[in-house]
Parts: structure tokens; C-alpha cells; sequence
């Protein structure tokens, strides 16, 4: 079954009559055959697909840079959908003429997906330092240039612009005038405010939210059905009365972008960085996290140890419940057909300590060994709230009760660091598997439970010995 998806895609608006969950990427190289946006691995994993994808919110459009090969074209109902050739000024620009001089790249295969991560960087950036824009090319791969000159043509490009555009000024504009961004983009964004977004919602099974997880776990259900979309846009994060509300299709960098968390907890907007790459990050929802049930789910970590609340929505009308109670085996829910997870809920506690730790093998890009939260709060010296989850080393994400308790009225020193580590290690039960021993993971864990106290309350020298 079919559907007609209309979007504009570089300098004009496309109707397409295809299945609704076929993905952006098939869609760009085949029914629209533009061939410049790459495909290779299907999974997210290496960038060479990024395409920007603008969404018209409050008459203005907001640029992500996303992996096309794990998005529905449903998704881009309504939007502006910038490819490698909607870049392409007719001849060689000031975006790509530091990758030709620089020698930024060999085969080639990689490059437009380095330039349209970048381009969405140029747009969405907040400094012209050098390091956020190398963060923002981690879900990017290069088989054989390698990344050093791919890193000093980022480095030239920021350069320039440091001198020429305002951090302040609209940025979409700005980059027009320097030549950054072709004329054309500039009518094409506005025929994407006059596109209305199409609202069909049925479907295979299960609803796609960001597809992150879905797209990568069983991609031919979905890439040849009508899909049903998790309602994206809305939402956000607030602050409402003594709690923080997430929308459960608030994204990952939705999290990391958020003023209002950065004011409340700012420390969990800065471990964002540690999940996923930037498109991946710009899809993978909250409530995709918690529902695809991973035990090693990042965010599911963060929000257990932060004891939030859900607020499902269904047939049966709405329903509040604890994060904690909502797994009740390996990949088994106590999610209701046709449930959906409408929002997120944690109370606001001032002075809440919160530090997220993660171990894989690699920094970016991958998911965690083990992974652990805490959220702890202090009063005249001694800890009065725990909160304490680990992931990776049970069936199901956990909360470590038993440390938790353990923790109540001690000091945040040495021996109770220790004992914590040791706590949290006998309640876990890992497996052996892919990502490790179980003998391995119960040992990372005790060495991210003492992390949390080197981060959270500075203590280090004091850690090194282990006590008899
Ligand atoms: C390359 C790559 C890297 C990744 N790295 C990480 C990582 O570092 N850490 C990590 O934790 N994860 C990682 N992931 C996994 C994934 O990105 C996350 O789990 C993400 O949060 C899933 O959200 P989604 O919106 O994409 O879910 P989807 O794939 O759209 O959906 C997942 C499940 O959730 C259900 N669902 C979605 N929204 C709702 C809702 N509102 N109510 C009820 N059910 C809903 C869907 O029906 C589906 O069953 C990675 C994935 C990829 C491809
Ligand atoms: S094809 Fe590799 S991320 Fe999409
Ligand atoms: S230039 Fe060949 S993969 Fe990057």
C-alpha cells in the first residue's frame, strides 16, 4: 500500500505515491534519483546517507542533520529535505574547497555525507570553535583518507566564518550571503512553511518513532508497509510546577539542547554526548529508548536513576507509571496494545547530583558494556536521596535498590564509595556475551559506581587502594 508524500526536497516540492515507511534514502536515490547521497551500511553506523532534514515549526524551519537510511519518507512529509546536490553552488564552493585543498578526500564515497553533517553544524552551531564541529562528523566514517585532513578542511571552514558571520545573526541567511549555502535554499525553505505535514497514522505493528532501533531490527517489515508515526511534533522539554515534563518523542539532542534541563540538570544534557552520534541523536527518542527495551538503553539508565514517571496514553485513557515498574522480564513490557508513552516525568530537586558513566569499546557510536546513573543529594554532609541504575549486567535495566539504601544517611567519602561498588556488584546479574564476561561487566560495574564518586564529590587518590 502507498501514499502520497509531498515534500520539498533541495529547490522544489515532490510528491511521491510510495509506501510510507520506505526509507528518505530510497526515495532520494530511486524515485528521485539523485545519487549523491550514498548508502552502504543501513545501520546508522557510518553517515555516508546524512541528509538535512528541516522541519517548519513556529514559521521558522529547523535543520537536522539525520541518516536517511533509517527514516520513513513519511517523516519527511511537510519538510525541506537538503541533499549533497541541494549544496551544490554550480561550481566548487567555499564548503567544499577546503576538502579539494586540504585533500580531504580519496574515493569519495564518504564525502557528502561529511558535507552535509557539516553543513548542518554551520547552521545549527553555537561557536566556531573546532571542537563541537569534530563531535558533530563522529557518526561519520572514512575508510581511506583518514581524518586528519578532513579535520584541518573543518578547521578552515570555521575559520572563515569566525570572521564573517555573527554568532548572533540568522544563520540560514548568513550562510546564503557567504556563499555557504546556494541562493536557491533560500525560497525553497520558505515553500516548506506552506507545506502541510500529512497526519495518516495506521500501520504495521508497532509505531515508528525516530527508527533508530526499528529500521536497524527489522528492516524489511517496515521499509515496503504503511507505517504509523509516533506523533513527533510536539512536545519538547518543560518545566511544570515542581517537575520536569519530557514529551516521550523528545530526542536525544532535544535533551542535549534544552535550557531548561541544562538549568535544572545540567549534567545530564552534557552526557547526551555520549549516546549515539549527532543523527543519531537528532531521531532517537526518549520513549523509543524505554520501549525498545534494550538493558543497555542509555537514556533508560539516566531517567531509572532519576525515578521518572510515564504518562501512557491509550484506549483506556491515561495512566501514570514509575520507569521502574515498567519492565517485567527481557523485552516484556507493561505497555498496553496501542499504549503509547505520551510523557516523561522527574521531580525537580535542587542541589540533585547527577553524573552518567559508559563503557564501550568505542567512544562514539556505540552502545554500552555496562552503563550506570546516579542522582544523589546531600544534606548537612550526608547523602538523603539515592538514586542508582546500571544497565548491562541484568536482563532488564536496573535499579540498584539495595545500594541505594545502602547509601541513605552515609558520608560521601572513600569507604562509602567502596561499599557502594561492592553493593551495586553483588545485585547485578550479567551474562556472558558480545560485549563481555559477565566475571568483566560486574567488575566495570564497581569501577563506574566508584567513577560516579571520583565525578560527582572529587574523590580520586582516595579510590586507588582497594580495602581488605
Ligand atoms: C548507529 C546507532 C547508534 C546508537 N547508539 C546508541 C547509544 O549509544 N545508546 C543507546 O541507548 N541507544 C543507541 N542506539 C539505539 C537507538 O538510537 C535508541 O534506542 C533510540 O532512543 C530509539 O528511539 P527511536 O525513536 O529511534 O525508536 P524507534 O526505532 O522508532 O522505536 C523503538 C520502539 O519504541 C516504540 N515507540 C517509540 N515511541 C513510542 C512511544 N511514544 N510510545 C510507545 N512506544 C513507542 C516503537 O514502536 C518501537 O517498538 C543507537 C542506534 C543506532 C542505529
Ligand atoms: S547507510 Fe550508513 S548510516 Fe545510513
Ligand atoms: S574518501 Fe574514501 S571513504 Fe572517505
Amino acid at each position: 500500500m502507498s501514499r502520497l508524500i509531498s515534500f520539498v526536497l533541495n529547490a522544489s516540492t515532490v510528491t511521491f505515491d510510495v509506501p510510507a515507511g520506505r526509507p528518505l534514502l530510497d526515495v532520494i536515490r530511486g524515485d528521485a534519483d539523485l545519487k549523491g547521497t550514498k548508502h552502504a551500511c543501513r545501520e546508522g553506523d557510518c553517515g555516508s546517507c546524512v541528509v538535512l532534514v528541516g522541519e517548519p515549526t513556529g514559521g521558522a524551519v529547523r535543520y537536522r542533520a539525520v541518516t536517511s537510511c533509517l527514516m520513513p519518507v513519511a517523516a519527511a512529509s511537510g519538510c525541506h529535505i537538503i541533499t549533497i546536490e541541494g549544496l551544490d553552488p554550480g561550481r566548487i564552493g567555499p564548503l567544499q574547497r577546503p576538502f579539494v585543498d586540504e585533500g580531504a578526500s580519496q574515493c569519495g564515497f564518504c564525502t557528502p555525507g561529511f558535507l552535509v553533517s557539516l553543513a548542518g553544524h554551520l547552521l545549527n552551531c553555537t561557536t566556531w570553535d573546532v571542537g563541537p564541529a569534530f563531535n558533530s562528523l563522529a557518526g561519520n566514517i572514512c575508510r581511506c583518507t583518514g581524518y586528519a585532513s578532513i579535520q584541518r578542511a573543518t578547521a578552515r571552514i570555521l575559520g572563515t566564518l569566525r570572521h564573517r558571520v555573527d554568532l548572533d545573526e540568522p544563520r540560514f541567511a548568513a550562510l546564503v550571503r557567504e556563499g555557504f549555502l546556494p541562493s536557491v535554499l533560500r525560497g525553497a525553505r520558505a515553500l516548506a512553511l506552506g507545506l502541510e505535514p500529512s497526519t495518516d497514522t495506521h500501520g504495521v505493528d508497532r509505531p515508528v518513532a525516530g527508527g533508530t532501533d526499528l529500521y536497524v531490527q527489522r528492516p524489511d517489515d517496515f521499509s515496503f508497509a504503511d507505517v504509523a508515526l509516533v506523533p513527533t511534533r510536539r512536545g519538547g522539554i518543560r518545566i511544570e510546577g515542581g517537575e520536569i515534563v519530557f514529551a516521550g518523542s523528545a530526542t536525544a539532542e532535544d535533551m542535549k539542547r534544552s535550557r531548561e534541563l541544562a538549568a535544572e540538570l545540567g549534567d545530564m544534557t552534557g552526557a547526551m554526548d555520549l549516546m549515539g552520534s549527532l543523527p543519531i541523536r537528532e531521531r532517537a527518542t526518549i520513549a523509543g529508548n524505554f520501549v525498545n527495551a534494550s538493558p543497555i538503553g542509555d537514556m533508560t539508565a539516566m531517567f531509572m536513576a532519576l525515578d521518572a514517571e510515564l504518562e501512557l496514553v491509550g484506549d483506556g485513557g491515561r495512566r501514570a507509571l514509575p520507569l521502574r515498574s515498567f519492565y517485567l522480564g527481557y523485552k516484556n513490557l507493561d505497555l498496553r496494545p496501542g499504549e503509547l508513552i505520551d510523557s516523561i516525568r522527574i521531580k525537580r530537586r535542587p542541589g540533585l547530583l547527577f553524573n552518567f558513566e559508559k563503557v564501550s569499546k568505542r567512544t562514539h557510536l556505540d552502545i554500552a558494556s555496562v552503563n550506570t546513573a546516579a542522582a544523589l543529594r546531600l544534606e548537612n554532609g550526608v547523602i538523603v536521596e539515592a538514586g542508582l541504575s546500571a544497565g548491562g549486567v541484568a536482563p532488564v535495566p536496573l535499579a540498584l535498590v539495595g545500594t541505594e539504601a545502602l547509601l541513605i544517611g552515609r558520608s560521601p567519602d572513600a569507604e562509602t564509595a567502596w561499599a557502594a561498588a561492592h553493593s551495586a556488584a553483588a545485585e547485578a546479574k550479567p551474562i556472558d556475551d558480545v560485549r563481555g564476561s559477565a566475571v568483566y561487566k560486574r567488575l566495570l560495574l564497581r569501577q563506574l559506581v566508584l567513577a560516579h564518586f571520583q565525578v560527582i564529590f572529587g574523590l580520586a587518590d582516595e579510590l586507588v587502594e582497594v580495602p581488605a
